[in-house]
């Protein structure tokens, strides 16, 4: 608990669950029911690849995901381009005699190049409908599936259902092919430390039982949507964990913390430089110095301006008696 937050810190704390809110999932805060979960643990980007066969083909599909974040450089793979800020992407490669003769992208989630798509985190919680099992259901959206054969210039809309299973003794990563950012590999070694480093073992990808996470089902559903399925057990879908292992505060900062961070030094160094330019070469002084310093002198007048014309409206032409003239 902050006892004395310093007032920037709590203005940023207030604004930034909102305004990730607005943007998109954020794993470190899944709140559904009442409960809390934590999910950036598993945060990163992780593949997954699920083979099926046919009579006369193999489809070997590379599932590439994100929870957390975007796919990054991770959603291009040779030609084929997912958009770097997606989720969730597959690569499917059509074998046929042992020759990958067909690959195909597969935008399951994440928003599109060109701002296009959208997420719609929906989060179900487990024990509501099966009061037997504990965990979240998430949701993602976004993406597109344009089917092979199709004319259409469109897709069909696509998403992600994670399942995400609570059990105590697993983090979540075994058997993983690990692709994680340095902050969750921070976070995760503070974790481990804690726990007496539990859920060690050698990795093995594909032992499946080993895995936590995996690949369920994808398909069209309805013919309307395509939706891949995956479950991933872990401990951090129980619901008790982020009660009994609550965060040590001020370790974690977010995305938009820096972009303030950045836009202010920006600012700065764009006033500093602009008053160094201003003395060098036209010799300026004092107010003159600042880059539109004649707009930011005035600031002060603006403001008085526009206040006094709020307060007008707001009262009204008929109240104007109603204060004492200063
Ligand atoms: C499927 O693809 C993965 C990743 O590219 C590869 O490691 C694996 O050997 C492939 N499996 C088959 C059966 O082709």
């Amino acid at each position: 608990m902050r006892l004395h937050p310093q007032p920037s810190l709590a203005l940023v704390s207030l604004v930034l669950p909102s305004l990730a809110a607005a943007v998109g999932f954020d794993c470190a805060n899944v709140r559904v029911d009442g409960v809390h979960f934590d999910l950036s643990p598993l945060g990163g980007v992780h593949e997954i690849w699920h083979v099926e066969e046919f009579d006369d083909y193999i489809l070997n599909t590379t599932w590439v995901l994100n929870i957390c974040g975007i796919l990054g450089k991770k959603s291009i793979r040779g030609d084929l381009r997912c958009g770097t800020s997606m989720n969730v992407c597959g690569f499917e490669e059509k074998i046929i005699h042992g020759e990958v003769e067909q690959v195909r992208k597969l935008p399951i989630a994440g928003l599109q190049p060109g701002g296009g798509g959208s997420k719609d985190p929906e989060i179900t919680r487990l024990k509501k409908q099966d009061p037997d099992t504990e965990g979240v259901r998430v949701k993602l959206s976004g993406g597109e599936i344009h089917e092979p054969d199709s004319k259409k210039t469109r897709g069909k809309p696509a998403s992600a259902v994670f399942e995400f299973q609570c059990d105590p003794d697993r983090t979540g990563l075994e058997g993983l092919v690990e692709e994680i950012s340095d902050e969750s590999r921070r976070r995760r070694r503070d974790e481990d430390n804690e726990n007496d480093g539990d859920g060690k073992g050698d990795d093995k990808p594909n032992d499946d039982d080993r895995r936590s996470l995996r690949f369920k089902s994808f398909g069209p559903v309805d013919d309307k949507s395509y939706v891949l399925r995956m479950d991933w057990r872990t401990r951090y879908a129980c619901e008790n964990y982020v009660r009994e292992h609550p965060k040590k505060s001020g370790g974690h900062w977010g995305f938009f913390t820096w972009l303030i961070i950045i836009v202010f030094l920006g600012a700065a160094a764009y006033l500093i430089f602009g008053s160094w330019l201003n003395y060098n070469r036209y010799g300026a002084r004092g107010w003159d110095l600042l880059p539109h310093g004649d707009t930011i002198r005035d600031i002060p007048y603006i403001l008085q301006d526009w206040i006094r014309r709020v307060v007008n409206t707001l009262q009204g032409p008929g109240a104007r008696g109603g204060y004492s003239a200063v």
